[in-house]
């Protein structure tokens, strides 16, 4: 098994400032990738910016700017939500870079090498706000407007002169490679759908549009520019150097071990990229993952719709690491979740205060009391120290595997049933009862700081600056964090210093 991770965000769209939808994408992709790294992979991390083609075209319009003027300063909000959110990325890409532009002209040119692209008419709905075309059952009639019974987003009737792309000729390969690897296409309910569109006859697909120019131009006919999805999704090579292919980040990290996306923009990656890729004789990514929406009341919240939540406004109102928790545990990761304030509120005063925060305080405060800030000297661990501290090496695999196929929700709930085992273990114990049994009085104290070590070494991915803090008390600094460590049951050297902290998480007052 290779030891390299390869991890993508969507590039967005800088039309609009980021929201909260965007937040919980590079949330999740940042928390695998901290949790790669701390298993001892090689991780590269790429989120950033899709910065052409018609929507962001018009949008600089619409501010009388020019284009890339308004990229540049909205791409800096996604840079510096991307510092507000503490993301691990290894490198932010924006497709108006040279690096990119270079990249995109390169496999345009071998597809057209290889006859994978011909020059014809295309006539038909497009959707702005999508970038996409759909066909005429994919339209409804809504209040008089024509819409994308996909998207819900208004189309427009085009007719120019378009490079289209021979996707119906990959429809065959497609589903092989599909039925080859039966993991490319998660969760299972994504798959299906997938499945039965490509099964439904792919169209040759329009790469090129001539009607505006906001775009890189296709090298053999200025009066064209690439079809910004052609463009966009080669973001996630040309960060690696494509086209020099013996480029070590090109040779280390593709195939791209993850695409995270949203399901809103599966069709683009889990059909249109592998198929440019196969044309153009490159490897597909081994796995995309088309999470599921945060609504806002019941609708997905988006830029277009308006009814956006902004992250800024629920950090600066609440700390990072609870909104990285919340999104992270709260949402049923595959599928839509309603965010509220009063959920978040809950989550902050349940689990990350009156657990996590509650435990590491009263175990420190209770080691100031009787061994002086010092981690100390163990007896013999009993039956019951044992079982609370061996669910993690016996979980080891487990919780490896929960990692490796996206199934986040049940790695936190692992987290809280050792915070509930811990507090329990804690309270049964007793220790202010042991004060004539100086031998138990301290193992289980030691036991409890292991307990303490190992839950927020897992914790790391999900809050990391607030494990950071915790880990400190026992020297551990965020290069050290090694996640095979919570198999040890003796990592933790007495007699050594340890420090106090600070309230990790204030609890929130509320009405009931
Ligand atoms: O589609 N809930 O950019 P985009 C969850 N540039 N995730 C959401 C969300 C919501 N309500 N709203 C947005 C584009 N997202 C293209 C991508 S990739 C080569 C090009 C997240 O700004 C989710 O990941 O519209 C979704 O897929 C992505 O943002 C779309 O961002
Ligand atoms: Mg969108």
């Amino acid at each position: 098994m290779s030891n390299n991770y390869y991890i993508t965000t969507p590039i967005y769209y800088p039309s609009a400032k980021p929201h909260m939808g965007h937040a919980y994408s590079s949330i999740i992709a940042d928390f695998f990738a901290r949790f790669k790294r701390i298993q001892g992979c090689n991780v590269f991390f790429l989120t950033g910016t899709d910065e052409h083609g018609q929507k962001i075209q018009r949008a600089a319009e619409k501010k009388n700017m020019d284009p890339l003027i308004f990229c540049d300063e909205i791409s800096k909000t996604f840079k510096d939500l991307s510092k507000t959110l503490n993301l691990s990325n290894t490198d932010f890409i924006r497709t108006t870079e040279t690096r990119h532009k270079k990249s995109v002209s390169n496999l345009w040119n071998i597809l057209e090498k290889k006859k994978e692209i011909y020059l014809s008419k295309y006539s038909g709905w497009y959707s702005v706000s999508d970038e996409a075309f759909y066909s005429e059952d994919e339209i409804e009639n809504v209040d008089g407007k024509k819409v994308s019974k996909l998207s819900g987003s208004a189309v427009e009737w085009v007719e120019e002169e378009s490079y289209f792309f021979k996707l119906s000729k990959w429809q065959k390969p497609l589903l092989k490679f599909y039925e080859e690897n039966p993991d490319f296409i998660l969760p299972e309910s994504r798959k299906n759908e997938v499945l039965s569109f490509v099964k439904s006859g792919l169209k040759d697909l329009s790469v090129s549009r001539k009607s505006f120019s906001w775009g890189i131009k296709v090298p053999s006919n200025k009066d064209h520019v690439i079809y910004v999805w052609l463009d966009a999704l080669t973001n996630y090579i040309s960060a690696l150097n494509y086209p020099d292919e013996n480029d070590d980040l090109y040779k280390n990290f593709w195939p791209a071990t993850l695409h995270l996306i949203g399901k809103d923009i599966l069709r683009f990656h889990a059909v249109y990229w592998p198929a440019f890729l196969l044309a153009a004789n490159i490897k597909p990514p081994k796995r995309i993952y088309g999470h599921g929406w945060i609504l806002s009341g019941d609708e997905k919240m988006s830029k277009s719709k308006g009814n956006i939540l902004d992250p800024i406004e629920i950090i600066n109102t609440y700390g990072l690491d609870p909104l990285r928790y919340y999104l992270i545990k709260e949402v049923s990761f595959g599928n839509d979740g309603n965010i509220s304030k009063e959920k978040l509120e809950n989550c902050i005063n349940s689990d990350l205060a009156n657990n996590y925060g509650n435990l590491c305080q009263r175990v420190i405060s209770f080691n100031e009391k009787n061994s002086n800030l010092e981690i100390p000297k163990k007896d013999n661990f009993t039956e019951s120290d044992l079982k609370v501290l061996n669910t993690f090496k016996s979980n080891y695999d487990n919780l490896i595997n929960y990692i490796d196929n996206q199934n986040i929700n049940s790695y936190v709930s692992f987290i809280l049933d050792q915070l509930f085992a811990a507090n329990k273990y804690f309270n049964d114990e007793e220790p202010w009862n042991k004060k004539d049994d100086v031998n138990r009085l301290n193992t289980i104290q030691y036991v409890s700081f292991e307990l303490i070590r190992k839950i927020t070494i897992m914790l790391y991915p999900i809050i990391p600056e607030s494990s950071l803090k915790v880990l400190k008390i026992f020297g551990i600094n965020e290069n050290k964090i090694d996640f095979k460590s919570i198999k040890d049951n003796d990592y933790l050297k007495s007699k050594t210093k340890i420090s106090k902290i600070n309230i990790l998480f204030k609890k929130i007052e509320t009405n009931d």
